[in-house]
Protein backbone atom coordinates (compact mmCIF):
# COMPACT_ATOMS: atom_id res chain seq x y z
CA UNK A 1 0.00 0.00 0.00
CA UNK A 2 1.10 3.48 -0.98
CA UNK A 3 1.74 6.78 1.08
CA UNK A 4 -0.62 9.20 1.35
CA UNK A 5 -0.76 12.89 2.41
CA UNK A 6 -4.39 14.31 3.56
CA UNK A 7 -4.44 17.87 2.22
CA UNK A 8 -6.97 20.07 4.10
CA UNK A 9 -7.87 23.28 1.97
CA UNK A 10 -9.93 26.02 3.36
CA UNK A 11 -12.64 25.34 2.07
CA UNK A 12 -13.47 22.65 4.14
CA UNK A 13 -12.55 20.30 0.98
CA UNK A 14 -10.16 17.22 1.98
CA UNK A 15 -8.08 15.14 -0.25
CA UNK A 16 -5.98 12.17 0.46
CA UNK A 17 -2.77 12.52 -1.95
CA UNK A 18 -0.51 9.66 -3.28
CA UNK A 19 3.40 10.18 -1.48
CA UNK A 20 5.79 8.14 -3.84
CA UNK A 21 8.51 7.18 -3.18
CA UNK A 22 11.94 7.35 -5.14
CA UNK A 23 14.80 4.45 -6.14
CA UNK A 24 16.97 6.40 -3.89
CA UNK A 25 14.25 6.98 -1.19
CA UNK A 26 13.12 10.42 -2.69
CA UNK A 27 9.57 11.28 -2.12
CA UNK A 28 6.70 13.12 -4.19
CA UNK A 29 3.56 14.13 -3.20
CA UNK A 30 1.81 13.48 -6.62
CA UNK A 31 -0.54 15.95 -6.77
CA UNK A 32 -1.89 15.44 -10.58
CA UNK A 33 -5.69 15.29 -9.49
CA UNK A 34 -5.29 17.63 -7.23
CA UNK A 35 -7.13 20.29 -9.53
CA UNK A 36 -9.21 18.10 -11.01
CA UNK A 37 -11.06 17.11 -7.47
CA UNK A 38 -10.48 20.16 -5.46
CA UNK A 39 -10.35 23.22 -8.17
CA UNK A 40 -6.93 24.23 -6.54
CA UNK A 41 -3.60 24.59 -8.09
CA UNK A 42 -0.35 24.78 -6.71
CA UNK A 43 2.20 27.95 -7.01
CA UNK A 44 5.78 27.07 -7.11
CA UNK A 45 7.95 29.91 -8.87
CA UNK A 46 11.13 28.58 -10.70
CA UNK A 47 9.33 24.77 -10.31
CA UNK A 48 11.65 24.81 -6.96
CA UNK A 49 9.77 21.71 -5.38
CA UNK A 50 7.65 20.42 -8.75
CA UNK A 51 8.84 17.57 -10.36
CA UNK A 52 7.15 17.13 -13.89
CA UNK A 53 8.29 13.63 -14.25
CA UNK A 54 9.55 10.56 -12.87
CA UNK A 55 13.02 10.00 -14.57
CA UNK A 56 15.79 6.63 -14.35
CA UNK A 57 18.03 8.71 -16.25
CA UNK A 58 20.51 10.77 -13.73
CA UNK A 59 20.45 10.63 -9.81
CA UNK A 60 21.52 14.08 -7.85
CA UNK A 61 21.49 14.34 -4.12
CA UNK A 62 22.97 17.80 -3.44
CA UNK A 63 23.35 17.92 0.12
CA UNK A 64 25.64 15.06 -0.31
CA UNK A 65 27.61 16.38 -3.38
CA UNK A 66 26.23 13.10 -5.26
CA UNK A 67 25.77 12.86 -9.09
CA UNK A 68 25.09 9.27 -10.90
CA UNK A 69 24.08 8.98 -14.62
CA UNK A 70 21.77 5.27 -14.93
CA UNK A 71 23.54 4.54 -11.37
CA UNK A 72 27.00 4.81 -12.25
CA UNK A 73 28.80 7.52 -9.93
CA UNK A 74 30.36 10.29 -11.98
CA UNK A 75 33.46 9.76 -10.59
CA UNK A 76 34.23 6.38 -12.09
CA UNK A 77 32.46 7.63 -15.75
CA UNK A 78 35.10 10.18 -15.49
CA UNK A 79 38.27 7.96 -14.79
CA UNK A 80 36.93 4.92 -17.07
CA UNK A 81 34.59 6.03 -19.68
CA UNK A 82 34.41 8.26 -22.83
CA UNK A 83 31.98 10.85 -23.87
CA UNK A 84 30.71 8.34 -26.70
CA UNK A 85 29.97 5.33 -24.54
CA UNK A 86 28.82 7.46 -21.69
CA UNK A 87 26.16 9.03 -24.53
CA UNK A 88 25.14 5.63 -25.32
CA UNK A 89 24.44 4.89 -21.62
CA UNK A 90 22.53 7.86 -20.87
CA UNK A 91 20.03 7.34 -23.75
CA UNK A 92 20.26 3.25 -23.98
CA UNK A 93 20.04 3.14 -19.80
CA UNK A 94 22.54 0.45 -20.41
CA UNK A 95 26.68 0.61 -21.01
CA UNK A 96 26.72 -0.52 -24.32
CA UNK A 97 29.22 -4.15 -24.91
CA UNK A 98 32.43 -3.77 -27.03
CA UNK A 99 30.50 -4.80 -30.18
CA UNK A 100 27.47 -2.12 -29.17
CA UNK A 101 30.15 0.25 -28.87
CA UNK A 102 31.83 0.18 -32.10
CA UNK A 103 28.75 0.14 -34.30
CA UNK A 104 27.60 3.06 -31.84
CA UNK A 105 31.27 4.88 -32.72
CA UNK A 106 31.03 4.11 -36.22
CA UNK A 107 27.53 5.09 -36.67
CA UNK A 108 27.94 8.90 -34.95
CA UNK A 109 31.64 9.24 -36.94
CA UNK A 110 29.48 8.45 -39.98
CA UNK A 111 26.93 11.19 -39.69
CA UNK A 112 29.75 13.77 -38.80
CA UNK A 113 29.53 15.23 -42.28
CA UNK A 114 26.83 18.38 -42.64
CA UNK A 115 25.14 19.13 -46.06
CA UNK A 116 27.10 21.73 -48.07
CA UNK A 117 24.26 23.80 -48.66
CA UNK A 118 24.55 24.49 -44.44
CA UNK A 119 27.51 25.84 -44.83
CA UNK A 120 26.11 28.98 -46.73
CA UNK A 121 24.23 29.52 -43.58
CA UNK A 122 27.35 30.77 -41.78
CA UNK A 123 27.92 33.62 -44.33
CA UNK A 124 24.49 35.12 -43.25
CA UNK A 125 25.46 35.55 -39.24
CA UNK A 126 27.03 39.34 -38.61
CA UNK A 127 31.22 39.25 -37.39
CA UNK A 128 29.53 39.52 -33.86
CA UNK A 129 26.81 36.98 -33.78
CA UNK A 130 27.25 34.45 -30.56
CA UNK A 131 28.31 31.15 -31.20
CA UNK A 132 25.36 29.53 -29.22
CA UNK A 133 22.82 31.83 -31.42
CA UNK A 134 24.76 30.06 -34.40
CA UNK A 135 24.71 26.22 -32.79
CA UNK A 136 20.68 26.71 -32.18
CA UNK A 137 19.99 28.35 -35.50
CA UNK A 138 22.24 25.58 -37.14
CA UNK A 139 20.64 22.68 -34.85
CA UNK A 140 16.73 23.73 -35.72
CA UNK A 141 17.95 24.04 -39.42
CA UNK A 142 18.84 20.16 -39.21
CA UNK A 143 14.82 19.40 -39.14
CA UNK A 144 14.59 20.90 -42.57
CA UNK A 145 17.15 18.60 -44.29
CA UNK A 146 16.03 15.46 -41.71
CA UNK A 147 12.28 16.03 -42.46
CA UNK A 148 11.68 11.99 -41.20
CA UNK A 149 12.38 13.60 -37.98
CA UNK A 150 8.96 15.42 -37.59
CA UNK A 151 6.17 14.34 -35.47
CA UNK A 152 5.75 11.25 -34.26
CA UNK A 153 8.32 9.63 -37.01
CA UNK A 154 10.24 11.58 -34.84
CA UNK A 155 10.36 9.15 -32.08
CA UNK A 156 10.28 6.23 -34.22
CA UNK A 157 13.49 7.18 -35.74
CA UNK A 158 15.85 8.95 -32.68
CA UNK A 159 18.33 6.08 -32.73
CA UNK A 160 19.71 7.83 -36.16
CA UNK A 161 18.57 11.63 -35.72
CA UNK A 162 20.42 11.21 -32.06
CA UNK A 163 23.51 9.52 -34.27
CA UNK A 164 23.17 12.86 -36.63
CA UNK A 165 23.12 15.35 -33.90
CA UNK A 166 25.67 14.02 -31.54
CA UNK A 167 28.00 14.39 -34.34
CA UNK A 168 27.14 16.85 -36.39
CA UNK A 169 26.89 19.42 -34.04
CA UNK A 170 30.30 19.17 -33.09
CA UNK A 171 30.94 19.83 -37.21
CA UNK A 172 29.00 23.12 -36.64
CA UNK A 173 30.29 24.00 -33.43
CA UNK A 174 34.12 23.88 -35.00
CA UNK A 175 32.71 25.26 -38.23
CA UNK A 176 31.29 28.68 -36.71
CA UNK A 177 34.63 28.75 -34.73
CA UNK A 178 36.53 28.61 -38.24
CA UNK A 179 34.21 31.15 -40.08
CA UNK A 180 35.22 33.71 -36.87
CA UNK A 181 39.06 33.48 -37.55
CA UNK A 182 38.51 33.49 -40.60
CA UNK A 183 39.84 29.81 -41.97
CA UNK A 184 38.80 27.24 -43.80
CA UNK A 185 36.65 24.73 -42.44
CA UNK A 186 37.96 21.07 -42.36
CA UNK A 187 35.87 18.75 -42.85
CA UNK A 188 35.40 15.88 -40.39
CA UNK A 189 37.43 12.24 -40.46
CA UNK A 190 35.86 9.38 -40.05
CA UNK A 191 38.47 7.35 -38.64
CA UNK A 192 38.93 10.16 -35.59
CA UNK A 193 37.83 9.59 -32.23
CA UNK A 194 34.92 11.74 -31.38
CA UNK A 195 37.37 14.17 -29.22
CA UNK A 196 40.41 13.75 -31.80
CA UNK A 197 37.67 14.59 -34.37
CA UNK A 198 36.65 17.87 -32.78
CA UNK A 199 39.57 19.02 -31.62
CA UNK A 200 41.43 18.63 -35.37
CA UNK A 201 38.45 20.35 -36.88
CA UNK A 202 39.01 22.94 -34.71
CA UNK A 203 42.87 23.78 -35.00
CA UNK A 204 43.76 22.49 -37.65
CA UNK A 205 45.02 24.43 -40.68
CA UNK A 206 45.18 22.91 -44.28
CA UNK A 207 48.69 25.03 -44.16
CA UNK A 208 50.61 22.96 -41.67
CA UNK A 209 50.54 19.29 -39.96
CA UNK A 210 48.58 19.03 -36.50
CA UNK A 211 49.83 16.98 -33.13
CA UNK A 212 47.19 16.44 -31.27
CA UNK A 213 48.35 15.89 -27.42
CA UNK A 214 46.33 12.96 -25.79
CA UNK A 215 46.70 15.07 -22.57
CA UNK A 216 43.93 17.50 -24.16
CA UNK A 217 42.22 14.63 -25.73
CA UNK A 218 41.71 13.13 -22.34
CA UNK A 219 40.56 16.44 -20.72
CA UNK A 220 38.07 17.30 -23.45
CA UNK A 221 36.49 13.74 -23.02
CA UNK A 222 36.56 14.09 -18.84
CA UNK A 223 34.45 17.54 -19.89
CA UNK A 224 32.46 16.28 -21.84
CA UNK A 225 31.22 13.67 -19.49
CA UNK A 226 30.95 15.93 -16.55
CA UNK A 227 29.00 17.99 -19.18
CA UNK A 228 26.57 15.17 -20.58
CA UNK A 229 23.46 15.18 -18.04
CA UNK A 230 22.43 17.02 -14.97
CA UNK A 231 18.70 16.00 -14.26
CA UNK A 232 15.91 18.39 -14.72
CA UNK A 233 17.50 21.45 -15.05
CA UNK A 234 16.78 24.62 -17.32
CA UNK A 235 17.81 23.40 -20.03
CA UNK A 236 16.85 20.06 -19.78
CA UNK A 237 13.01 20.86 -19.03
CA UNK A 238 13.11 23.50 -22.15
CA UNK A 239 14.04 19.96 -24.18
CA UNK A 240 10.69 17.81 -22.60
CA UNK A 241 8.52 20.78 -22.49
CA UNK A 242 9.30 21.81 -26.80
CA UNK A 243 8.94 18.12 -27.23
CA UNK A 244 5.93 17.56 -25.49
CA UNK A 245 4.17 19.60 -28.04
CA UNK A 246 5.36 16.89 -30.65
CA UNK A 247 8.27 19.13 -32.31
CA UNK A 248 10.73 16.89 -33.15
CA UNK A 249 14.21 16.51 -31.77
CA UNK A 250 16.36 18.72 -33.36
CA UNK A 251 14.12 22.07 -32.78
CA UNK A 252 13.75 20.84 -29.11
CA UNK A 253 17.98 20.57 -28.43
CA UNK A 254 17.92 24.18 -30.18
CA UNK A 255 15.57 25.43 -27.67
CA UNK A 256 17.84 23.62 -25.12
CA UNK A 257 20.39 25.06 -26.32
CA UNK A 258 19.54 28.46 -26.03
CA UNK A 259 18.19 27.99 -22.59
CA UNK A 260 21.40 26.54 -21.48
CA UNK A 261 23.49 29.99 -23.08
CA UNK A 262 21.60 32.23 -20.49
CA UNK A 263 24.61 33.40 -17.44
CA UNK A 264 22.38 31.72 -14.46
CA UNK A 265 22.71 28.45 -16.35
CA UNK A 266 25.56 26.99 -18.92
CA UNK A 267 26.37 30.48 -20.05
CA UNK A 268 28.06 30.83 -16.22
CA UNK A 269 31.61 29.36 -17.59
CA UNK A 270 32.19 32.42 -19.78
CA UNK A 271 30.39 34.65 -17.08
CA UNK A 272 33.27 32.98 -14.70
CA UNK A 273 36.02 33.16 -16.47
CA UNK A 274 35.14 37.43 -17.51
CA UNK A 275 34.53 37.83 -14.05
CA UNK A 276 38.35 36.36 -13.06
CA UNK A 277 39.85 38.47 -15.51
CA UNK A 278 37.74 42.08 -14.36
CA UNK A 279 39.06 40.75 -10.67
CA UNK A 280 42.54 40.26 -12.09
CA UNK A 281 42.81 43.45 -13.81
CA UNK A 282 41.71 45.44 -10.78
CA UNK A 283 44.41 44.36 -8.93
CA UNK A 284 43.39 41.09 -7.80
CA UNK A 285 41.48 42.61 -4.93
CA UNK A 286 39.77 39.81 -3.70
CA UNK A 287 37.45 41.05 -0.43
CA UNK A 288 36.47 43.82 -2.80
CA UNK A 289 34.84 41.45 -4.86
CA UNK A 290 33.66 39.39 -1.75
CA UNK A 291 31.70 42.17 -0.64
CA UNK A 292 30.16 43.19 -3.86
CA UNK A 293 28.83 39.47 -4.40
CA UNK A 294 27.78 40.39 -0.87
CA UNK A 295 26.22 43.30 -1.23
CA UNK A 296 22.43 43.44 -2.04
CA UNK A 297 21.93 46.91 -3.62
CA UNK A 298 24.55 45.40 -6.33
CA UNK A 299 23.74 42.78 -8.99
CA UNK A 300 27.26 41.68 -8.83
CA UNK A 301 27.39 37.69 -8.31
CA UNK A 302 30.13 35.26 -7.97
CA UNK A 303 29.80 33.50 -11.27
CA UNK A 304 30.52 30.15 -10.72
CA UNK A 305 29.58 29.91 -7.27
CA UNK A 306 25.64 28.74 -5.99
CA UNK A 307 23.46 26.09 -7.46
CA UNK A 308 19.70 25.44 -7.18
CA UNK A 309 20.22 21.54 -5.98
CA UNK A 310 24.05 21.38 -4.49
CA UNK A 311 23.86 22.86 -0.95
CA UNK A 312 27.42 21.17 -0.98
CA UNK A 313 30.66 20.62 -3.14
CA UNK A 314 29.64 20.06 -7.00
CA UNK A 315 31.31 16.52 -7.51
CA UNK A 316 32.27 17.49 -11.16
CA UNK A 317 34.14 20.59 -9.83
CA UNK A 318 36.26 18.68 -7.44
CA UNK A 319 36.73 16.15 -10.34
CA UNK A 320 37.75 19.22 -12.60
CA UNK A 321 39.87 21.27 -10.50
CA UNK A 322 42.21 18.10 -9.94
CA UNK A 323 42.85 17.87 -13.45
CA UNK A 324 42.89 21.44 -14.02
CA UNK A 325 45.97 21.60 -12.46
CA UNK A 326 47.90 18.27 -13.96
CA UNK A 327 46.95 19.73 -17.20
CA UNK A 328 47.95 23.14 -16.64
CA UNK A 329 51.02 21.68 -15.28
CA UNK A 330 51.56 19.53 -18.42
CA UNK A 331 50.97 22.03 -20.93
CA UNK A 332 53.29 24.41 -19.05
CA UNK A 333 50.56 26.95 -19.07
CA UNK A 334 51.01 29.49 -15.79
CA UNK A 335 47.61 30.55 -15.60
CA UNK A 336 47.19 33.53 -13.54
CA UNK A 337 43.73 33.26 -13.60
CA UNK A 338 43.71 29.69 -11.21
CA UNK A 339 45.96 30.68 -9.13
CA UNK A 340 43.30 33.62 -8.58
CA UNK A 341 40.63 31.24 -8.57
CA UNK A 342 41.50 29.18 -6.03
CA UNK A 343 41.97 32.07 -4.04
CA UNK A 344 38.59 33.27 -4.19
CA UNK A 345 37.34 29.78 -3.77
CA UNK A 346 38.75 29.52 -0.79
CA UNK A 347 37.99 33.13 0.63
CA UNK A 348 34.21 32.84 -0.24
CA UNK A 349 34.76 29.32 1.32
CA UNK A 350 35.83 30.63 4.84
CA UNK A 351 32.80 33.73 4.31
CA UNK A 352 29.95 33.68 7.17
CA UNK A 353 27.43 34.86 3.65
CA UNK A 354 28.67 32.00 1.26
CA UNK A 355 28.68 29.03 4.23
CA UNK A 356 24.97 30.35 5.47
CA UNK A 357 23.74 30.18 2.08
CA UNK A 358 25.67 26.78 1.30
CA UNK A 359 27.10 28.77 -2.16
CA UNK A 360 29.96 26.37 -3.54
CA UNK A 361 32.10 26.56 -6.49
CA UNK A 362 29.90 24.40 -9.34
CA UNK A 363 31.81 22.80 -12.75
CA UNK A 364 31.75 26.33 -14.46
CA UNK A 365 33.86 27.80 -11.85
CA UNK A 366 36.53 25.48 -13.25
CA UNK A 367 36.15 24.27 -16.67
CA UNK A 368 36.51 27.49 -18.11
CA UNK A 369 40.22 27.73 -17.01
CA UNK A 370 40.71 24.47 -18.98
CA UNK A 371 39.16 25.41 -22.15
CA UNK A 372 41.58 28.59 -22.22
CA UNK A 373 44.22 26.41 -21.77
CA UNK A 374 43.31 24.14 -24.68
CA UNK A 375 43.07 27.07 -26.63
CA UNK A 376 39.10 27.02 -26.78
CA UNK A 377 38.14 30.82 -27.14
CA UNK A 378 35.66 32.61 -24.61
CA UNK A 379 32.73 32.76 -26.19
CA UNK A 380 32.89 29.07 -27.34
CA UNK A 381 32.70 27.84 -23.56
CA UNK A 382 29.05 27.97 -23.29
CA UNK A 383 29.69 26.06 -26.74
CA UNK A 384 31.63 23.20 -25.47
CA UNK A 385 28.86 22.78 -22.16
CA UNK A 386 26.14 22.00 -24.94
CA UNK A 387 28.48 19.42 -26.94
CA UNK A 388 28.56 17.54 -24.00
CA UNK A 389 24.65 18.34 -22.84
CA UNK A 390 23.90 17.09 -26.42
CA UNK A 391 23.07 13.26 -25.31
CA UNK A 392 21.28 13.75 -22.13
CA UNK A 393 19.17 16.21 -24.05
CA UNK A 394 18.45 13.63 -26.36
CA UNK A 395 17.97 10.86 -23.14
CA UNK A 396 15.73 13.68 -21.29
CA UNK A 397 13.63 13.66 -24.54
CA UNK A 398 12.78 10.39 -25.35
CA UNK A 399 12.43 8.76 -21.89
CA UNK A 400 9.77 11.94 -21.79
CA UNK A 401 8.05 10.19 -25.13
CA UNK A 402 8.20 6.93 -23.71
CA UNK A 403 6.42 7.95 -20.68
CA UNK A 404 2.86 6.88 -21.13
CA UNK A 405 1.73 9.63 -18.02
CA UNK A 406 3.16 12.36 -20.48
CA UNK A 407 1.16 14.88 -22.02
CA UNK A 408 1.97 17.81 -23.27
CA UNK A 409 3.69 20.38 -21.03
CA UNK A 410 0.97 23.31 -20.18
CA UNK A 411 1.66 24.92 -16.72
CA UNK A 412 -1.78 26.42 -14.96
CA UNK A 413 -1.42 30.35 -13.62
CA UNK A 414 -3.22 32.59 -10.77
CA UNK A 415 -4.45 35.54 -12.41
CA UNK A 416 -3.72 38.60 -10.62
CA UNK A 417 -5.14 41.29 -13.30
CA UNK A 418 -7.97 43.07 -13.45
CA UNK A 419 -11.44 41.84 -13.55
CA UNK A 420 -13.78 41.71 -16.58
CA UNK A 421 -14.30 45.38 -17.37
CA UNK A 422 -15.91 47.42 -20.12
CA UNK A 423 -13.98 48.58 -23.94
CA UNK A 424 -13.02 52.28 -23.55
CA UNK A 425 -13.02 53.94 -26.88
CA UNK A 426 -9.28 56.04 -27.08
CA UNK A 427 -11.33 59.67 -27.04
CA UNK A 428 -12.16 58.80 -23.32
CA UNK A 429 -9.12 57.51 -22.30
CA UNK A 430 -6.79 59.64 -20.50
N1 LIG B 1 26.94 35.10 -5.45
C1 LIG B 1 26.38 35.78 -4.44
N2 LIG B 1 25.20 35.44 -3.87
C2 LIG B 1 24.57 34.37 -4.35
C3 LIG B 1 25.10 33.62 -5.41
C4 LIG B 1 26.33 34.02 -5.95
N3 LIG B 1 26.86 33.33 -6.97
N4 LIG B 1 24.25 32.60 -5.70
C5 LIG B 1 23.23 32.72 -4.85
N5 LIG B 1 23.41 33.78 -4.03
C6 LIG B 1 22.53 34.20 -2.93
C7 LIG B 1 21.28 34.89 -3.47
O1 LIG B 1 21.47 36.28 -3.56
C8 LIG B 1 20.24 34.49 -2.47
O2 LIG B 1 20.41 35.32 -1.34
P1 LIG B 1 19.12 35.75 -0.43
O3 LIG B 1 18.55 34.46 0.09
O4 LIG B 1 19.71 36.61 0.64
O5 LIG B 1 18.18 36.46 -1.34
C9 LIG B 1 20.65 33.07 -2.05
O6 LIG B 1 22.05 33.00 -2.30
C10 LIG B 1 19.94 31.99 -2.84
O7 LIG B 1 20.14 32.25 -4.22
P2 LIG B 1 19.00 32.13 -5.29
O8 LIG B 1 19.38 32.93 -6.50
O9 LIG B 1 17.67 32.44 -4.66
O10 LIG B 1 19.07 30.56 -5.58
P3 LIG B 1 18.59 29.82 -6.87
O11 LIG B 1 18.55 28.39 -6.53
O12 LIG B 1 17.35 30.45 -7.37
O13 LIG B 1 19.75 30.16 -7.94
C11 LIG B 1 21.78 30.11 -9.15
C12 LIG B 1 20.82 29.32 -8.23
C13 LIG B 1 22.72 29.12 -9.80
C14 LIG B 1 20.97 30.79 -10.25
C15 LIG B 1 22.56 31.14 -8.31
O14 LIG B 1 23.31 30.49 -7.32
C16 LIG B 1 23.46 32.03 -9.18
O15 LIG B 1 22.98 33.04 -9.71
N6 LIG B 1 24.78 31.68 -9.29
C17 LIG B 1 25.67 32.41 -10.17
C18 LIG B 1 25.45 31.96 -11.60
C19 LIG B 1 26.02 30.60 -11.85
O16 LIG B 1 27.17 30.34 -11.52
N7 LIG B 1 25.22 29.72 -12.48
C20 LIG B 1 25.68 28.38 -12.86
C21 LIG B 1 24.95 27.34 -12.13
S1 LIG B 1 25.69 25.75 -12.38
C22 LIG B 1 25.46 25.37 -14.06
C23 LIG B 1 24.17 24.75 -14.30
O17 LIG B 1 23.98 23.60 -13.94
O18 LIG B 1 23.33 25.43 -14.88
Amino acid sequence: MSDTAKLHLPDGQSIDLPVLTGSENEKAIDISNLRAKTGHITLDPGFVNTGPCESAITYLDGEKGILQYRGYPIEELAEHSTFIEVGYLLIHGELPNRKQLEVYVDRISKHAMIHEDMKLFFEGFSKTAHPMVILSSMVSSLSAYYTEASGKASIENLEINSARLIAKISTIAAFSYKKSVGQPFVYPKDELSYCVNFLNMMFSVPAESYEIDPDIVRSLELMLILHADHEQNCSASTVRVVGSSMANVYASVASGILALWGPLHGGANQQAVQMLQQIYEDGANISKYIELAKNKKNKFRLMGFGHRVYKNFDPRAKIIKKVCHKLLKKLGVNDPLLELALELENAALEDEYFIEKKLYPTLDFYTGIMYRAIGIPLNMFTVMFALGRVPGWIAQWKEMHEDQKQKIARPRQLFTGPNKRKYKPITERN
